[in-house]
């Protein structure tokens, strides 16, 4: 019991199929209080089968979960008292206006008037939707109802807060208004869990990082665990003529301490590296000294497609066309 009391989440060999093949096949999971967890998967991996039972919506077939210190299947009551979830809508009242939304949910949380009035502006701010404040939500884009159901997740600190994909789709200020509303709560004392589909999004928020596929989780750390599980940050390289590529796969095989991936139809080579600036660096000065023209070379994230291909030796179902990681550029 010693262990479970720092423990917010806790999923033991959860399992739930739906007919087919099992959305969840033995989802092990713990998170510590007071942290972020980030579960990271591709489309279709179990990401909101397990938010689902998690938080009581769905039964598990088998496994246990236990969530704010209660068993979801015993006690659902108790767990949905202590939780919050945000990305269903279910939060959105049609015909009040977005303020009003808000308003009411301080309300429903037992803040007097005057606080539940304050935190709506608060949050109205931050999720961008102070000038359509006072329109009804039936009037709402999807863009704007999802930040609002964000927000409604965000008027009390709830002590374990799951959000699934919550900047699916949202433009990048919002994003960064969602990660920052994110960390502020963890910083208070609450527990995050979210998915993402993003490498660099889970990189950003979360003190820890599981990784699932095909409904369990097939890697488990902090960030920096993962990624140097991963091989480190991926150097990009694009030559100007094809005739160089030769020679500067050389020359960022020397670097990484392994051989690049080529797509020579692009002139393009890829590596991982683990020491990021001292080895785009010397990769940059290595070409310079050899007179190989260089197009483009990026120093970037892996991709969660890069995460799979090292962890499982299989590309994603919807393997990207260009890094959606975060860049650092040189030349
Ligand atoms: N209501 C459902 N009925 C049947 N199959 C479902 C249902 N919900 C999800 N699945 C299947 O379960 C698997 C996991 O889905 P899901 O948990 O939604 O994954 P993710 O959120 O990671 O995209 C997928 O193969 C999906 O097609
Ligand atoms: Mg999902």
């Amino acid at each position: 019991m010693e262990r479970m009391n720092s423990l917010a989440v806790v999923a033991e060999g959860v399992r739930k199929h739906y007919g087919g093949a099992p959305a969840l096949d033995g989802f092990d999971l713990a998170v510590p209080e007071g942290t972020v967890c980030g579960l990271l998967g591709p489309n279709g991996a179990g990401k909101t089968t397990a938010v689902r039972v998690l938080t009581t919506l769905l039964r598990a077939d088998a496994g246990r979960a236990v969530v704010a210190g209660f068993d979801v299947a015993a006690r659902p009551a108790e767990v949905r008292y202590r939780i919050g979830l945000a990305g269903q809508n279910a939060a959105v009242d049609e015909i009040l206006t977005g303020r009003e939304n808000l308003e009411m949910w301080g309300r429903l949380y037992h803040l007097d008037a005057a606080t539940a009035r304050r935190r709506a502006g608060e949050l109205l701010d931050r999720f961008g939707l102070a000038a359509d404040a006072e329109k009804r939500v039936k009037h709402y884009s999807g863009g704007m109802r999802r930040r609002l159901d964000l927000a409604a997740a965000f008027v009390l600190a709830p002590s374990v807060l799951f959000l699934d994909e919550p900047t699916t789709g949202l433009d990048p200020r919002n994003r960064d208004e969602v990660w920052q509303a994110v960390r502020e709560l963890a910083a208070s004392g609450s527990t995050v869990l979210m998915t993402t589909q993003y490498l660099f999004e889970a990189d950003q928020l979360a003190h820890q990082i599981a990784v699932i596929d095909a409904g369990r989780v097939i890697a488990d750390g902090s960030p920096d665990e993962l990624k140097s599980m991963v091989g480190g940050d991926q150097i990009d390289l694009v030559v100007r003529d094809a005739a160089g590529l030769a020679e500067a796969a050389r020359v960022l095989a020397a670097a990484a301490g392994r051989d690049p991936v080529a797509d020579p139809g692009a002139r393009r080579l890829t590596a991982p590296v683990h020491d990021r600036i001292g080895a785009l660096t010397e990769v940059v000065r290595e070409l310079g000294e050899r007179g190989i023209a260089v197009e483009d070379v990026a120093l970037r994230r892996p991709t969660l497609d890069e995460v799979f291909l090292s962890l499982t030796g299989e590309r994603t179902a919807r393997a990207e066309e260009g890094g959606h990681g975060e860049e650092d550029r040189a030349a």
